[in-house]
């Protein structure tokens, strides 16, 4: 793989050594582009060209398509990852007693949506993670009769803990539970086919691994699990004949298009398209790869230089995260030093997170354990 010419597509590398991915990801040249051919069209044609537009996202329809290995049509946009555990919570049919598993260890986005059912009497519950790893035997304890869906991570943005989306599905498919992912911190750098994987529900912005901007990301939600859930947000665009404007027909899309609702985010949408487009003629499993091999670059470093790896490195747990301790420094002075010499890392949980991507090179780890060595 010619990793030096797509480095150069990159273009945050000319002033960054950039390891803060499951952030806010740089975009890539191809999309800093599309979004300067969208703006360029907006202001010298407003809506003349719209058709090409519609066009484009319906392209980029079938980008996402390719990326989940899901039919297009049962992927929707969507402004950001909570908006699509929204859909999915405030629509669900629960009953009162009702109650929703997840981790304890998870991001905000996929814990307050649930949170916020208790006052139609839906429990929720967290599992929380032991020896730094969630395990399944802890999930299916948290599990009885009355659970209805297990939302869980691809991978856990503090830890970087890579959840085994495939057993925990098997698991929820054994006791008819449906299972919500939210797949930011692992699309774009690590496979996941809903075909293979027995995934109901999945959510991702694209301002991460997908090297897209923020407020255009994608929803799945299962063909024949669209009527099963409320359509809430409906709009003008949830309905088959959505540009029929002077017509009134009240019959929602039968797919995951219904919760598109209005106006789209076009040029977010067309940004993450070329970036799709990148990471697909790449190839997934290329970039997991690469990433793996960067990660356990960083992490053999980190260790010569005595530093502890909190992240569970074991291969199936992996993750483009690694999380380290430095007990003798404060993270955050230390993100704000590194900062200062071009080095951009993060930290969560009181601990350092360093988030490498394809195009980060082995020497600029070395740049980073340099300055880590030194503090
Ligand atoms: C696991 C996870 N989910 C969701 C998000 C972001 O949520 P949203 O796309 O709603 O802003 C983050 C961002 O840090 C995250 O780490």
């Amino acid at each position: 793989m010619d990793w030096t010419h797509y480095r150069s597509e990159m273009p945050i590398t000319r002033r960054w050594a950039f390891f803060d991915h499951a952030a806010v990801a740089p975009i890539t040249a191809r999309a800093q582009k599309a979004i300067n051919e969208w703006t360029a069209d907006m202001a010298e044609n407003g809506d003349v060209m719209e058709h090409r537009w519609v066009q484009r996202i319906e392209e980029v329809r079938r980008l996402a398509g390719r990326l989940l290995d899901a039919d297009p049509v049962d992927i929707a946009f969507i402004k950001n990852t909570r908006e699509g555990v929204g859909i999915v919570a405030e629509g669900f049919p629960w009953k009162p007693g009702d109650n929703v598993v997840t981790a304890a260890e998870e991001y905000p986005a996929n814990i307050y949506p649930w949170m916020n059912l208790a006052s139609r009497g839906v429990e929720f519950r967290t599992v929380p993670s032991r020896d730094r790893r969630i395990w399944i035997d802890d999930i299916g304890s948290a599990i009885d009769s009355r659970t209805r869906l297990v939302s869980l991570s691809f991978v856990e943005f503090a830890s970087g803990f890579r959840n085994d989306l495939d057993a925990v599905g098997a698991l929820c498919r054994e006791r008819g539970i449906y299972f919500f992912v939210d797949a930011i911190q692992g699309l774009g750098a690590f496979p996941l086919s809903v075909r293979q994987t027995p995934v109901d529900f999945l959510a991702a912005d694209g301002h991460k691994w997908l090297l897209g901007t923020e407020g255009a990301g994608i929803l799945y939600v299962r063909r024949d699990l669209v009527d099963m859930l409320h359509a809430v947000g409906v709009g003008w665009n949830s309905v088959i004949g959505a540009r029929s404007f002077g017509t009134i027909d009240f019959r929602l899309k039968p797919n995951a298009g219904r919760w598109e609702s209005g106006s789209l985010n076009v040029g977010g949408i067309a940004a993450l398209g070329a970036s799709v487009e990148m990471l697909l003629e790449i190839g997934i499993p290329t970039i997991a790869e690469r990433v793996t091999e960067l990660t356990d670059y960083l992490c053999e470093r980190a260790a010569e230089i005595g530093l502890e790896v909190y992240s569970s490195r074991r291969p199936e747990d992996k993750s483009g995260i690694v999380s380290m301790l430095v007990p003798h420094a404060d993270p955050i002075q230390l993100v704000r030093r590194f900062k200062k010499e071009g080095v951009v890392i993060n930290q969560r949980a009181g601990r350092l997170r360093v988030s490498p991507h394809f195009y980060n090179t082995q020497t600029e780890i070395d740049r980073l354990i340099d300055l880590l060595q030194h503090t």
